[in-house]
């Protein structure tokens, strides 16, 4: 049994039982319709399945407040990220059953509103993401949606429906049966929306030597368009496990979040939610969920000391900067390596992926053959 409880005690469950479908099915046949953008479907599923327990639902105005004022929930758990329902169209009074649909008009869920309230765009971009700048992807996506927030529990009669990587989709309940099968006992987990590399395999594989297993968990909710698509990173991830991890040591599933790329409060939000996944342990690097000069390199680790360590739960890994270096002839930091940068294999991400679409393979030191194998294919 993995030994960390659900964030709040207990893993949420909206998803309608078997008997409860047939009613709530008649009771949305005449409610009005909201329908949802592909990140807001992201969320739903993420309440649905328990993800982000302890909520039931999309945020009222006391949870929403609460959050982006002080990162706490009205009960007084740690809580980073706004979960809200700011609807592009249609409308709902307090006391409605509406119900929510995905973009095409498939019927997905219930919601009785309990709360309908106005918000600050800009104060919410500034506080949970630290800039009002709508060049930057998460406040963009704050600035497009709706005027009005509706807060309630959902019930869900259908998750969305995905036909890619059905295997990898397995809920908080899932990969915590997993890990008990596995007799995992500790277990990191490891959020990422790029293929993994060098850096982060050597990351990953620091942790491994303390705990029992590795829960790989990429992100495969919506991400910005420049982001390298999840179904070729998933390739990618096979073929690293495969070639280069122990079996038995490491997991691979998805995490259906959408990217953020909110920085210090996303890195408590991904380990919050991997917490409900039931890791132990969580790895933040260097520039976690970061995106473009927002943030400090180190400041999705140092945002955990704002906290509780016992109100987070997970234990968080702090990792430095990584890299290989060539007189220690393996992966570094500052930490443990002496030498100076005339020694590092240094690329920067533009440099990779301009080699990468060259045909070029980059050396051994900053990726796998067989990962950039697979990301030459993808980019012909
Ligand atoms: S993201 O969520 O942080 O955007 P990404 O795939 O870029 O995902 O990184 C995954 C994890 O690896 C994060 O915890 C990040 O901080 C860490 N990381 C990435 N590259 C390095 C590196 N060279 N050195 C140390 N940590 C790194
Ligand atoms: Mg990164």
């Amino acid at each position: 049994m993995p030994t960390i409880a659900p964030h709040g005690g207990t893993l949420v469950n909206r998803l309608a039982s078997a008997d409860a479908r047939a009613e709530l099915s008649g009771r949305l046949a005449g409610a009005p319709r909201i329908a949802l953008t592909a990140r807001q479907v992201n969320d739903l599923e993420l309440i649905a399945i328990g993800a982000v327990s302890p909520l039931e639902g999309f945020m009222d105005a006391e949870t929403y407040t609460g959050v982006v004022q002080t990162m706490h929930l009205p009960g007084g758990l740690p809580w980073s990220m706004p979960i809200t329902l700011a609807p592009t169209s249609g409308e709902a009074k307090v006391g409605d059953l509406v119900a929510l649909t995905d973009e095409q008009g498939a019927l997905l869920a219930g919601m009785t509103v309990t709360d309908v309230f106005g918000y600050d765009r800009e104060l919410e971009a500034l506080k949970v993401y630290g800039t009002t700048d709508a060049a930057h992807p998460g406040v963009a996506a704050v600035y497009a949606q709706g005027d009005t927030l509706l807060g309630g529990p959902v019930e869900v009669l259908d998750l969305p429906a995905h036909s890619d990587f059905t295997e990898y989709r397995l809920a908080p309940a899932q990969t915590r049966a997993r890990f008990e099968e596995l007799g995992w006992r500790t277990v990191v987990g490891f959020q990422t929306r790029n293929p993994v590399h060098r850096a982060h395999e050597y990351l990953q594989k620091c942790a491994m030597e303390i705990v029992d297993g590795l829960l790989l968990h990429p992100l495969v909710g919506e991400t910005k368009s420049d982001d390298i698509p999840a179904d070729v990173r998933m390739r990618c991830y096979e073929a690293l496990l495969s070639g280069y991890y122990p079996a038995g040591r490491a997991m691979l599933s998805v995490n259906p979040a959408a990217m953020r790329y909110a920085g210090p409060r996303e890195a408590i939000f991904h380990a919050l939610v991997r917490k409900n996944y039931g890791c132990t342990h969580f790895i933040v690097g260097r520039d976690h969920a970061g995106v473009g000069n927002y943030y400090g390199t180190y400041d999705a680790q140092r945002i955990f000391s704002e906290f509780d360590p016992a109100a987070i739960g997970i234990t968080p890994l702090m990792f430095e900067h990584s890299f290989w270096c060539n007189k220690c002839e393996g992966m570094a930091s500052a930490k443990t390596c002496p030498h100076g940068a005339e020694d590092h294999v240094a690329l920067s991400g533009t440099r990779v992926r301009d080699m990468l679409r060259a045909g070029q393979i980059p050396p051994l030191e900053f990726t796998r053959p067989e990962v950039a194998t697979i990301l030459i294919e993808a980019m012909r």
